[in-house]
């Protein structure tokens, strides 16, 4: 039997943003989706008959990414993350399926994290009809902090390019990996779901309405993205505080583009007396929210007593990995 692991990532800052070219920062979280495969007489997911059709990401990584032809096989799926909350589940099925598959044709006992990254991005595209960012993959994959961004930044260590044949026309992307500074590993995150689902396309479709028809919200776009370059400048400097204050501002700007929700801002609100910062991560509408604490019990206390599930994180776990 074979079995890889692969984490969920959260938005700290550059949502929405990062589909007009601007940075985004994402970091990998703790809980993620672990994937079992052994051969077997016939196909079977967590016990019941495979369908591929009802699966795109594993039909994807099986058939079309390594054409795999041998024994049918059993997968068994165990994932710790609040399902459709924009915490990335499937990037991260599509990574650990992808580490698994190819640990059972050709075993190293070894990840390639990048060549992981781009399979399931090509597997998020098709499930997403061609419109993918490859954040929640590379993030999953490479583990710790990513910056995505249309174009390469300097002073950062840049990972891989990814591109995309999107129906709007060809898009690329360059993923950097940020350093994480020693103190942020006092720090936590403490995600918030909503309890409702983040439908991620409606939220950028309806962004791109609003830019058009009152176009000075263009303004918010480039304050998100000034927002995310002096974020990341507190993370790689460690300064926790500086961290929260461009999280809380973010949340502004994301709430003036109108994606945020009465839900989340309750949650955000909850968290603020206990947290460094806090504010809506990915695409909004519904989904979660994340704050900086290090105090992450009384922040998952306040967010389940205004009406939320919390979920306590360290801070950019490690990526797509295999387990013993
Ligand atoms: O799917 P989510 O909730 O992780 O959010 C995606 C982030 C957006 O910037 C809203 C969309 C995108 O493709 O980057």
């Amino acid at each position: 039997m074979v079995r890889a692991f692969a984490p969920g990532k959260c938005i700290l800052f550059g949502e929405h943003a990062v589909v007009y070219g601007h940075p985004a920062v994402a970091v990998a979280i703790e809980a993620g989706v672990e994937v079992r495969l052994e051969e077997s007489e016939r196909w079977v997911l967590d016990g019941m008959n495979f369908e591929p059709s009802r699966h795109p990401h594993i039909k994807h990584i099986i058939t079309n990414v390594f054409e795999y032809d041998g024994s049918p096989l059993k997968i068994d799926i165990n994932s710790t993350l609040f399902p459709a909350a924009g915490l990335g589940s499937s990037a991260a099925l599509s990574n650990a399926m992808g580490a698994a598959l190819q640990e059972l044709i050709d075993p190293s006992g070894t990840v390639d994290a990048i060549k992981l990254a781009r399979i399931s991005h090509s597997a998020e595209a098709i499930a997403q009809e061609g419109r993918a960012s490859p954040t929640d993959t590379a993030a999953s994959a490479l583990g710790g902090s990513v910056v995505v961004s249309g174009e390469r930044l300097k002073g950062i260590n840049h990972r891989f390019d990814a591109e995309l044949i999107t129906p709007e026309g060809e898009r690329n992307w360059s993923i950097h990996s940020a350093e994480l500074h020693p103190n942020l590993a006092e720090a936590w995150l403490v995600l918030g779901f909503t309890g409702k689902g983040s439908p991620t396309g409606k939220m950028v479709a309806g962004v791109a309405d609003l830019l058009e028809k009152e176009p000075a919200h263009k303004e918010d776009m480039l304050a998100i993205a000034n927002i995310t370059n002096a974020g990341l400048a507190a993370l790689a400097a460690g300064n926790l505080p500086a961290v929260g204050i461009a999280m809380d501002a973010c949340h502004k700007r994301l709430q003036n583009i109108q994606v945020s929700s009465p839900a989340l801002d309750l949650l955000v609100n909850s968290a603020r007396p206990h947290s460094f910062g806090a504010k809506l991560t990915g695409a909004g509408g519904g989904g979660c929210m994340v704050a900086l604490t290090n105090n992450p019990k009384r922040v998952a206390e306040a967010i389940e007593i205004a009406g939320g599930k919390p979920l306590i994180s360290r801070f950019g776990t490690e990526g797509v990995r295999l387990i013993d």
